[in-house]
């Protein structure tokens, strides 16, 4: 049993850490239902967190509304056809409002279903099926709603991102980094309602494809449902039709007649178009299909503006699924894990290490493997060689190309020696971090988390990641030389700014704050921040449509308004260069204690280059 588990066990917090670790599952009944006190049932599997969100999405419906206080009406509405287990709400980026009602039995959202009517009015309109409505307007006498008392909304705005902000001043709130690490995972990472709906958009493809393949299973993937997604994050999906054991049964006489698709060599890639042109005309909500099909792995990409979600759409690429629960898997095995993956996401966002573009840079993905890695390093997480060796019959996972994916599911069945051995808080892994990959040979060596430890590299790539499941591939072959040297350089930075931190914990960009915070934002930040008022130039005051009793003086008085702001914008740029100079004869003046004399010297070298 881990260390950090044991002493859950002891103050009586396990729920709490239950919690912690499974957010996103506090409304999963038959998980709740589980005792975390007996060891045996600690880990919740990838499996069995995938079948209840599945089967949730199978009994919810998504209902666009007017406004959060449609509540009652919907409740009433639609607890005449069936029970309701509970309702979410949030707003897409439109500032439309929608509330996800979870039906307590599939039968039910069907009764609720056949009520639904369709909006004919144009004859240009095609009506679908969808788990996707609206609620319409109340055109006759309004019925007496009994609502019970203790019935509400489970989430108000529940698809909020945290306001930066707002975000940024908590943190600098905080007494100490490891806090300021646990915050910003508590307020970024995937939310409860953010997982249903992911779950509610691959239902939503399934319903649609279901009349023409018989077997088809829409399922989301990456950081969606591996544990390490942030609220906002993209949504991978991946389209399948594998032979059930039903389904091919050799005893059963009647076989269905098949069509085969004349199209060489990749038969799915046609089939992809069809699924990108249904997406275009059949689909609700769905907006800027690309289709990308010539590539390795062809994908569809496309926005669900209901949703609010960007999605990307594949076929048959079951190792990426296996690939989200071995990610799952070693990110519970810790409760650190994910909150320091999350501030090493967050970090290399800041410094634009990563983009929401694909190029010749690292992505999350390999980013997160970096983490684990580390972790394994320091005895908090199992090799995945380890997990290889202890796998059962039931763990047999082969994927497309023959690709062997097994690898042990339980994480019950580890002995605890295996992991959780360091009890360094957050903050020390965060340095530590940082630190190793100051010292890392990336020239000569590839990290691999199949093995725990460096190996050598097999070629001149210059940032060579095993891929856990094809110990032949590297994850982050498209990361060019210029890139991964600006990434080893913004490593020797960060740690330098880690050991170097001012105690100031009043300074606005205190401990992890000078991390994440993107450069180009804080200057424009201070910039903003005039006097008393967050604004420079609020549109407001340059749009105020209730003043118009004498627009020539409104006018003149704005303009007097606006001129003194830009005189305190003066003032406040002055203040800014002042700071400035302050701050960089401190920076001469301090004596910098290095821990590690080798990365002090690395970081001197690298500051010296950037000033030439
Ligand atoms: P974000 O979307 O950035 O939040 O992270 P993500 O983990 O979802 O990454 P991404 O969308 O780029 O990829 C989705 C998933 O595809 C990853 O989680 C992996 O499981 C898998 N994946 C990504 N890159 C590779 C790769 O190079 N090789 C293999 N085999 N799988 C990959
Ligand atoms: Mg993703």
């Amino acid at each position: 049993m881990s260390v950090l588990f044991q002493k859950l066990l002891h103050t009586g917090k396990v729920n709490s850490f239950r919690k912690f670790l499974y957010p996103s599952l506090s409304h999963c009944k038959c998980l709740s239902e589980r005792k975390f006190s007996d060891s045996h049932n600690k880990f919740v599997s990838f499996d069995e967190v995938a079948a209840q969100r599945r089967d949730e999405a199978r009994r919810s419906l998504v209902i666009q509304v007017n406004s959060e206080s449609s509540f009652n009406e919907l409740y009433g509405y639609c607890s005449k056809y069936a029970s309701i287990n509970g309702i979410h709400h949030y707003k897409n980026s439109g500032g439309e409002h929608f509330m996800l009602v979870e039906f307590s039995t599939e039968q039910s959202m069907k009764d609720v279903l056949r009520n639904c009517s369709a909006h004919q009015k144009e004859h240009d309109v095609m009506a679908l099926k969808s788990p996707f409505l609206w609620f319409r307007a109340n055109s006759g006498k309004k019925a007496k709603l009994t609502i019970p008392t203790d019935v509400s909304l489970v989430i108000k705005d529940g698809n909020a991102i945290t306001d930066e902000e707002k975000l940024n001043a908590e943190l600098q709130a905080c007494s100490n980094i490891s806090d300021q690490m646990q915050l910003l995972y508590d307020r970024t990472t995937l939310n409860d309602i953010g997982v249903r709906l992911r779950y509610m958009v691959a239902r939503q493809l399934e319903v649609v494809f279901e009349s023409l393949y018989t077997n088809i299973e829409v399922r989301p993937f990456g950081s969606s449902v591996n544990g390490f997604g942030r609220m906002g994050c993209d949504l991978d999906l991946v389209l399948t039709n594998e032979l059930t054991h039903q389904l091919s049964d050799p005893k059963k006489r009647l076989v269905y007649q098949e069509k085969k698709c004349s199209s060489g060599v990749r038969p799915w890639q046609r089939h992809l178009e069809l699924v990108a042109e249904l997406l275009e005309l059949r689909v609700a909500g769905v907006s800027r299909v690309t289709r990308i099909l010539h590539a390795r792995v062809p994908i569809v990409k496309y926005a669900h503006e209901l949703a609010g979600l960007d999605c990307d759409l594949c076929y048959g690429n079951l190792s990426g699924v296996y690939m989200s629960e071995l990610l799952w898997a070693l990110g519970t095995l810790d409760a650190r894990a994910r909150p320091l993956t999350q501030c090493v996401r967050r970090w290399a966002a800041a410094h634009a290490l990563t983009s929401a573009h694909a190029g010749r840079w690292v992505t999350n993905f390999p980013l997160t493997l970096m983490v684990l890695f580390f972790l394994q390093q320091r005895g908090v997480l199992p090799s995945v060689k380890n997990l290889i060796n202890r796998a059962g019959k039931e763990d047999i996972r082969i994927a497309e190309e023959n690709v062997n994916c097994t690898f042990l599911r339980d994480m019950n069945k580890l002995p605890t020696e295996c992991y959780g051995q360091n009890e360094a808080n957050l903050e020390t892994l965060l340095l530590q971090f940082f630190e190793f990959y100051s010292q890392f040979d990336f020239s000569e060596k590839a990290i691999s988390v199949i093995e725990g430890k460096a190996i050598r590299k097999p070629n001149s790539q210059p940032l060579y990641i095993v891929n856990p499941l094809e110990n032949m591939l590297n994850v982050s072959r498209n990361v060019s030389y210029e890139e991964c040297e600006r990434l080893k350089a913004e490593i020797r930075n960060a740690a330098w700014q880690l050991e170097a931190g001012s105690d100031d914990k009043k300074s606005d960009d205190w401990g992890l704050l000078s991390l994440i915070e993107k450069k180009s934002s804080r200057g424009l930040k201070r910039l903003l921040r005039v006097g008393n008022s967050h604004r420079l130039v609020a549109v407001k005051d340059l749009f105020n449509e209730d003043d118009d009793s004498d627009k020539e003086e409104g006018f003149r008085s704005k303009l007097e308004r606006l001129t003194q702001k830009s005189d305190k914008v003066e003032e406040s740029v002055k203040e800014m260069k002042e700071d400035l100079e302050k701050n960089s004869k401190e920076k001469k003046d301090k004596k910098i204690n290095f821990k590690n004399s080798q990365v002090a010297s690395e970081v001197f070298r690298i500051r010296r280059d950037k000033m030439v």
